[in-house]
């Protein structure tokens, strides 16, 4: 009997496979990072063959640790960091070009241009809920066709395929250049600014805008049902792919945000806060995300209201790898431990831009508020400390959109180890942080659409009942500092604007 489901989860720095039991709980995990490419600033970069290759190790890493083989495996969901955009030569299976990460800002021109058209920022958000930013996938795959040389005449010929990075991932795992399945889910799909919120197909007025043909896009089919099978003769082989999500929708289901109502906030790479808004599309007017949360089936769609923090956990990187200033992410809790406060510094880590609420692409990071009494502790504070902040503005943007205040926070991801931050969080939010059991939710979500195709779970109600609750995190700081800290952050804020022509 197959007595578990695997979901691959291939995120911004790396590649996993987790295999979850039914009563979700991990069974087996393996990983694997690939490169971060930055061959300008601004610019960010990942060798898709790079995470072609790791995602076959990991998928036999996986079921090796736990002994076990493909039959025990039931179905294989896939998540993915979104708006990363590859494209690739559907004859020879070879990306023409790197892919171009979320976080790259080399777009910047093409969406001034674009909003130039018309209507500004806000050009296409009644048809597809973004603003135009950098951020989003179109512009990406406009700047490959324009700056790739021979690629738009081979786009044209309908010789090449895009896809994030869901679909790299599941048109190599059912065969690539041997009947690979090109397709991707609404979830991903709302990321590209080409897909429809309403009827959830691509916008040829959008797509001809950007000068992408049609041929280029997969077909948008749900999150959650078959899709084709495993073709290779490894790991897995033989297994059904019948789920994908966007990772942050992917988690916004495995932490069970099920009803409308209910939200989560990730710490990843970035933050990115997830409310359920049900089948009603609400459109935001205070600088979030309108986005597909999850299509099961042929269920109606459910939509989501989202903002995007676009670096939180990377600063952490940053400033292990550009720095060198802590040796292990973990060693910024202690450091940050060694001292009582932030000591009056602040660093806002504007590096793609601001992305919630701001979308300001002119925006460059800032440390500010130092003096000579500031050391490594106040540093290793103010870098934790502008997670929370920037999650802080996000909520306050959700009560305000969606006219009902948050009363408790669901987290999860990598940061959520970290207690010094959690506590701050609920300090500077007012509301308490709740921490689930299995804090991978990215990989669980993506399971649970998977295994719902198959019937591995039946109803939405055995995900409900499978969370739980690992620990709780009440406010303890006074209003009035809560108040000062903030009021210095937003001051901080500004002074990131303007940075860039
Ligand atoms: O939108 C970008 C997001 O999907 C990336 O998530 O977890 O890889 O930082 P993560």
């Amino acid at each position: 009997m197959t007595q578990y489901v695997a979901a691959i989860d291939q995120g911004t720095t790396s590649t996993r496979c987790m295999i979850f039991d039914h009563s979700g709980r991990v069974v087996s995990v393996d990983q694997k990072e690939h490169e971060q490419i930055f061959p300008k600033a601004g610019w960010v970069e990942h060798n898709p063959m790079e995470v072609w290759q790791n995602t076959r190790q990991v998928a036999a890493g996986a079921l090796a640790k736990a002994d076990l083989s493909t039959s025990d495996i039931a179905a294989v969901g896939i998540t993915n960091q979104r708006e990363t955009a590859v494209v690739w030569d559907k004859n020879t299976g070879e990306p023409v070009y790197n892919a171009i990460v979320w976080q790259d800002t080399r777009t910047d021109k093409i969406v001034q241009e674009l909003g130039a058209l018309g209507g500004g920022q806000e050009r296409y958000r009644p048809k597809v809920g973004l603003p135009l930013a950098t951020y989003f996938s179109g512009p990406k795959v406009r700047w490959i066709l324009d700056n790739v040389e021979g690629a738009r005449e081979k786009a044209e010929a309908g010789d090449l395929l895009f896809g994030n990075m869901d679909t790299w991932v599941l048109w190599n795992m059912t065969g690539g250049t041997d009947g690979g399945v090109h397709v991707t889910d609404p979830t991903n799909a709302s990321r590209t600014m080409l897909m429809d919120l309403d009827t959830l197909q691509w916008d040829s007025g959008i797509a001809a805008d950007m000068g992408i043909p049609m041929s280029m896009l997969p077909e948008i089919r749900s999150s959650s049902e078959v899709y084709g099978q495993v073709r290779e003769r490894g790991a897995l082989a033989g297994v059904a792919i019948a789920g994908i999500l966007g990772d942050q929708q992917a988690a916004t289901f495995g932490q069970a945000c099920l009803s409308p109502g209910e939200a989560k906030n990730t710490y990843g790479t970035g933050n990115f806060m997830l409310l359920n808004t049900g089948t009603e599309k609400v459109m935001s007017e205070n600088g979030l995300l309108t986005t597909v949360c999850y299509k099961i089936g042929d269920a109606a769609p459910v939509y989501a209201l989202e903002g995007s923090i676009a670096v939180t956990g990377s600063l952490v990187q940053w400033l292990r790898d550009n720095l060198g200033m802590i040796g292990s992410a973990a060693e910024i809790e202690e450091h940050a431990r060694s001292v009582e406060d932030n000591g009056g510094a602040y660093f806002v880590p504007a590096f793609s831009g601001l992305f919630a609420p701001y979308w300001r692409s002119d925006a460059r990071g800032a440390i500010v508020g130092l003096t000579r009494f500031v050391n490594k502790g106040h540093l290793a504070r103010a870098v934790l400390e502008a997670t929370a902040f920037q999650t802080r503005e996000v909520l306050d943007a959700m009560n305000a959109d969606s006219g009902v205040d948050l009363t408790a926070l669901k987290v999860d991801g990598g940061m959520v180890v970290n207690e010094l931050l959690m506590q701050f969080q609920a300090d500077i939010l007012g509301v308490p942080v709740i921490r689930p059991v299995v804090a991978e939710t990215t990989a669980l979500g993506a399971a649970y659409a998977a295994g719902l195709a198959v019937g591995f779970w039946k109803t939405e109600d055995e995900i409900r009942e499978n969370w739980a609750q690992d620990k709780q995190w009440e406010p303890q700081m006074d209003e009035a500092r809560r108040t000062s800290e903030y009021a210095n952050w937003k001051k901080a804020v500004t002074k990131t604007f303007d940075w860039v022509e």
